[in-house]
């Protein structure tokens, strides 16, 4: 592949040709190897002739590419999404002849044809590599043509697995346990919940560490498409319970993963210990086969790797949060000049950076003294922008302290100039309950991803500038005496070089 590309990210993965769509068989193997397996038409700029991509990494930002692990086995066929897992003690028998030192991987994934939708397995006796189809697939047939997207997981307790998968255009999620990956037993559905959208897709169940203590919570993944708030496709997660075989949410409530409109069907890696630690794809089903990236022969991006951990606020309850994985990992020297490391800024002020970096990692924090919020006023804002100086295009965020706004983060790519499409949004916002003291966000060619909070909040937004961002400003507005924003400011390494 050609990452050199203006539109092409950095630290983000894409493919290298052809079309991406969400990521499948997420695990870290013995080695500490990060696989990523995707959706993958190789050979179009479109969804369709769907195979499994492959890449690895060490830390997931530095990616290798990898030969395609699974081809669709006819013309009509397509290898849908699923997951992967590690079977160390030979459940499934495919390991016999197991190379010690070698993971046995089995991946489970959705066979699509135009006559049904089946659960089908696949295994690896090269530690994910190359793959075998099981000679006696499907593992799961309802003789459905919407049933799809397995994700399998060990069950510790009952020493057995569990597999989520969606009946689409029936809103259920159903529950199934196997002792050998290849007979499965229905044991329960959790179904019409959240928001249904037109269909359900990609569940992903699993623990999720509750921010600050030993527990952890179980979590419930799921994506909708299309019929998402802002159009198309979006995440939305259940926190709750799970005894083996069944999944109870604490609640009614509908929780969006992001409040722009571009990450969806994320996944969850396999075998991270006590950690959260899960990608998503950064498009959207209704703008995704339009997009300009095309002119330079791929499509789609991945999100950060993220940290998800589960935070118990007073008036909202638990929320998953959004942290990108280790992002440290590619800093490069910090853009503020002059020897500091930081830039404050208090009532009406700017700050302007100017750089020459393939993508910026910013972060603000913000401190409000004591008596503020009676110093609070409709004026009181944060803005940010990230522009291309030739053309002045920008892509802008921000944030209202004070009046009837307060509380709400703002994203706008409306004056990007690179696409334009009617589905496509230009500018997103969200409220949350507290005021926010800190931002971060990522800019990366044609991805920008803002957390607000430690990811209390996040969006992630795809655009589009003509020319390369090479600034960054940063203006407080109506900021009351003692209010202090401090910027940070990293170039980030590209990791395609
Ligand atoms: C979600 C999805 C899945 C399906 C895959 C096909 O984006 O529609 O339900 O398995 O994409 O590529």
């Amino acid at each position: 592949g050609d990452y050199s590309g203006p539109l092409r990210p950095q630290v983000h993965f894409s493919p290298p040709v052809g079309f991406m769509n969400d990521p499948n068989g997420l695990f870290r193997d013995s080695n500490g190897t990060w696989h990523l397996y995707y959706q993958y038409n190789p050979t179009e700029l479109v969804a369709g002739n769907q195979h499994w991509g492959h890449a690895t990494s060490p830390d997931l930002y530095t990616w290798t590419n990898q030969p395609i692990a699974l081809f669709p086995p006819s013309e009509d066929a397509g290898m849908f999404s699923g997951s992967a897992v590690l079977d160390p003690n030979n459940t499934s028998g495919f390991f016999s002849n197991a190379t010690e030192g070698v993971d046995n991987v089995v991946a489970i994934f959705t066979l699509f044809t135009p006559e049904k939708q089946t659960q089908d397995l696949a295994y690896s006796l090269d530690g994910g590599y190359t793959f075998e189809l099981y000679e006696q697939n499907p593992v799961l047939d309802l003789n459905s043509t919407q049933f799809r997207d397995p994700k399998v997981f060990w069950y510790e307790p009952d020493q057995r697995w569990v597999m989520v998968v969606a009946l689409s255009v029936e809103f259920k999620v159903q529950v199934y346990t196997s002792p050998d990956l290849k007979e499965w037993t229905l044991q329960s559905e959790f179904a019409n919940a959240g928001d249904r959208g037109l269909q359900y897709e990609c569940p992903n169940l699993y623990e999720v560490p509750v921010n600050g203590t030993d527990e952890r919570r179980w979590v419930l993944y799921l994506s909708i498409n299309p019929g998402a708030p802002l159009g198309g496709s979006v995440g939305q997660y259940f926190i709750g319970s799970f005894n083996g075989t069944h999944f109870e949410s604490d609640d009614a409530a509908v929780r969006y993963d992001g409040f722009a409109s571009d990450y969806y069907a994320e996944q969850a890696f396999y075998n991270t210990g006590d950690e959260a630690i899960a990608i998503g794809w950064a498009s959207n089903w209704k703008t995704t086969n339009l997009v300009p990236t095309g002119a330079e022969g791929w499509r789609s991006t991945m999100g950060l790797p993220r940290r998800h951990t589960l935070v118990n606020y007073t008036r909202l309850g638990y929320v998953l949060t959004s942290e990108p994985y280790q992002l440290e990992t590619v800093h490069n020297a910090s853009l503020l000049g002059n020897g500091t490391e930081t830039a404050t800024l208090s009532g009406n002020d700017s700050v302007e950076v100017d750089f020459d970096a393939p993508a910026v990692h910013f972060a603000l924090e913000v401190s409000l003294p004591d008596n503020s919020t009676s110093l609070l006023s409709d004026n009181s804002t944060l803005t940010m922008r990230l522009v291309s100086s030739s053309t002045n295009e920008s892509l802008l965020m921000g944030y209202y302290y004070g009046g009837s706004n307060a509380g709400t983060s703002w994203v706008s790519r409306a004056e990007t100039d690179g696409f334009s499409h009617p589905l496509f949004n230009e500018k997103f916002s969200h409220t949350g309950v507290d005021l926010a003291t800190r931002f971060d966000g990522v800019w990366d060619r044609s991805i920008l991803e803002f957390f607000v909070d430690n990811g209390t909040f996040h969006a992630d937004a795809t655009a589009f500038p003509t020319a390369l961002v090479d600034r960054f400003e940063v203006a407080t507005d109506g900021m009351p005496d003692g209010a202090e924003v401090t910027l940070r400011l990293w170039g980030l390494r590209s990791t395609w070089e």
